[in-house]
């Protein structure tokens, strides 16, 4: 069976309590007869619990927008791969642009998230790579996208029915309303898949990976990355911070 198109809500740090209630609520409704994709949401750590008890029953699932490596202990702040779990967290975003710039999150660390996340068989890992405009400028992309696959990835075991996502952000194109062209997506997929190849074998890759895309998507723009080759699903921030919007680009992608 050919594996659903992921579209993954991002909402970063836009929504106090409140506001993650309101949205989770028109969320649920707006989708509740969408079959055709995996529709995720992932509010702030503050609002997974209160959103989870709206979502349940419905069609989107919740997914985490960060995980620390450890189990439990003297980590101040941080959360494990099991606590997310128990609030009802089937997805989590690892490694995103916006830790790697602001709280200098490198690939070290986002190799021991992944291991963690996947160890637990609970949570499936969103794990984010993307080169930034001067890597871009001076021709480094592919080179720097497999280096990033790699130190993320190499070493990790994929079991059985468990899944990868791998999301192809090009920093540059974040919140900037203009996304890459959509030729580029698909050359830098591409890259990706067959990076994944060398690392796990086209067999493991093609059952167990996913590809998607994030940067600027929005309903205007969504349509000319809907047929792509290894267009596996979208990554969305600012387009998911409204109801109506989403649904427009998770109608798009996947018809
Ligand atoms: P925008 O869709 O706002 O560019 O954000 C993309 C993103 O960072 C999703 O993780």
């Amino acid at each position: 069976m050919p594996i659903k198109k992921y579209i993954i809500a991002n909402w970063k740090m836009n929504l106090n309590l409140a506001e993650s209630v309101n949205l989770a609520k028109e969320m649920k409704e707006k989708f509740s007869g969408f079959d055709q994709g995996e529709v995720v949401v992932c509010p702030s750590i503050l609002a997974l619990s209160e959103v989870e008890k709206i979502l349940k029953g419905g069609k989107a699932i919740l997914g985490a927008q960060n995980v620390f490596w450890e189990d439990k202990g003297m980590y101040t702040g941080e959360i494990s791969a099991d606590m997310l779990a128990e609030v009802g967290c089937k997805y989590v975003i690892l490694g995103h642009s916006d830790r790697r710039k602001y709280l200098f999150e490198n690939y070290e660390m986002i190799h021991k998230k992944v291991r963690a996340v996947m160890e637990t068989e609970k949570l499936t890992p969103i794990v984010c790579i993307g080169e930034t405009l001067e890597e871009k400028e001076s021709d480094k992309r592919d080179f720097v996208l497999v280096e990033q696959l790699q130190q993320a990835l190499s070493g990790i075991d994929v079991f059985g029915e468990q899944r990868v996502i791998v999301a192809y952000e090009p920093v540059w194109a974040l919140g900037t309303g203009t996304a890459i062209d959509p030729a580029e997506a698909e050359y830098a997929h591409k890259i990706i898949k067959l990076a994944l190849n060398d690392m796990f074998g086209m067999r493991v890759v093609s059952k167990n990976f996913s590809v998607i895309y994030g940067g600027s998507i929005n309903s205007k723009n969504v349509k000319s990355f809907a047929n792509l080759e290894n267009m596996d699903g979208l990554l969305v921030g600012g387009a998911s911070l409204k109801a109506e919007e989403f649904y427009k680009v998770a109608k798009s992608i996947v018809n």
